[in-house]
């Protein structure tokens, strides 16, 4: 399953998520273990963040795509607090070094701060001149953060919205969903799995049983079920990518989505946008 962002690039609708890895070093080959078998089966989107472990995410998954950095499609996030128009550049340059490789494919603002959108965008579009990012993007935005930045989104410059999404965390249905899909511009869902909170839900492994499948193979399919969002579910473990991995064979039904939307009501008001 596939994604086109607006400029035309296309990426798998699955990928990988990496919050949490890099936090011991103990845990480390399991993780890179991980994230190479997802590689191998096609994960070849990977997000991971300046944030995340203080840089040690971005140091496993620069070790984990040595040799395979052309397959890779390498997502990474500026911090707020950074993200003015030196900042930006700084963050970027550090966060290259981490991950031990010259350009990033999408680099994304991690959540709407107090410096001007605009320092940021400038910052983006002089690391695009100079190669050091391919495109970029924005995260937690909600709707009126996105029609601040609307022109770029019109002039298929802005890439991607990663927000958290999942079967737990519907509210970007509201609005959030339908405007972006009604200005083309793709979702990224991040926590797809809520980390595993809902994976214990007695309605879901009953639909799960009837599947032949796991919990989280049912939410994951469940946030990939439209074909038009990209969903980043994180595993360190060999296991987790497998079974993540046969969500992309689940096709659920208008009953088994009638099912879920029972269990898992849909809001019927306006939220603010959930962050974890
Ligand atoms: N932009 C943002 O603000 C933001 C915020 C949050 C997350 N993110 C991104 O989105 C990614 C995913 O979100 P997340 O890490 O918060 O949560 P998640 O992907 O929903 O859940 C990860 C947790 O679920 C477990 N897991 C994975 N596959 C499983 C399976 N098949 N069965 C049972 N458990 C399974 C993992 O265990 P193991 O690791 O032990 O395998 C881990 O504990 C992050 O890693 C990060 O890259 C972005």
């Amino acid at each position: 399953m596939k994604i086109t962002l607006p400029d035309g690039t296309i990426v798998p609708a699955l990928g990988q998520g990496t919050w949490f890895m890099g936090e011991s070093k103990a845990a480390e080959q399991q993780e890179i273990g991980a994230l190479k078998l997802g590689i191998e089966h096609g994960l070849t989107l990977i997000d991971t963040a300046e944030m995340y472990a203080e840089g040690g995410s971005e140091r496993v998954v620069g070790k984990a795509i040595k040799g395979l950095r052309d397959k890779i499609f390498l997502v990474s996030k500026v911090v707020p607090y950074h993200a003015d128009l030196q900042g930006t550049m700084t963050a970027c340059e550090h966060s290259l070094q981490r991950l031990q490789t010259d350009y990033l494919d999408l680099y994304l603002l991690h959540w709407p701060g107090s410096i001007p959108i605009a320092n940021t965008i400038e910052a983006m579009e002089r690391l695009i001149k100079q190669g050091k990012i391919k495109r970029w993007g924005v995260s937690n935005f909600d709707v009126a953060d996105l029609q601040a930045v609307d022109s770029y989104i019109q002039n298929r410059e802005l890439m991607t919205n990663q927000v958290l999404y999942n079967l737990s965390r519907r509210g970007i249905e509201f609005d959030l969903l339908p405007w972006s899909r009604q200005h083309k511009l793709p979702t990224m869902a991040y926590s797809p799995i809520e980390q595993g909170r809902i994976l214990s839900n007695p309605k879901l492994n009953d639909l799960a049983k009837q599947h032949n499948a796991t919990p989280a193979q049912i939410a994951l399919a469940w946030v990939l079920r439209n074909h038009d969002i990209i969903a980043i579910p994180k595993a360190a473990t060999q296991a987790h990518v497998l079974d993540n991995l046969k969500a992309l064979n689940i096709k659920l039904s208008n009953d088994d989505l009638a099912f879920l939307d029972n269990a898992f009501p849909a809001p019927n008001w306006k939220r603010p946008l959930e962050m974890l």
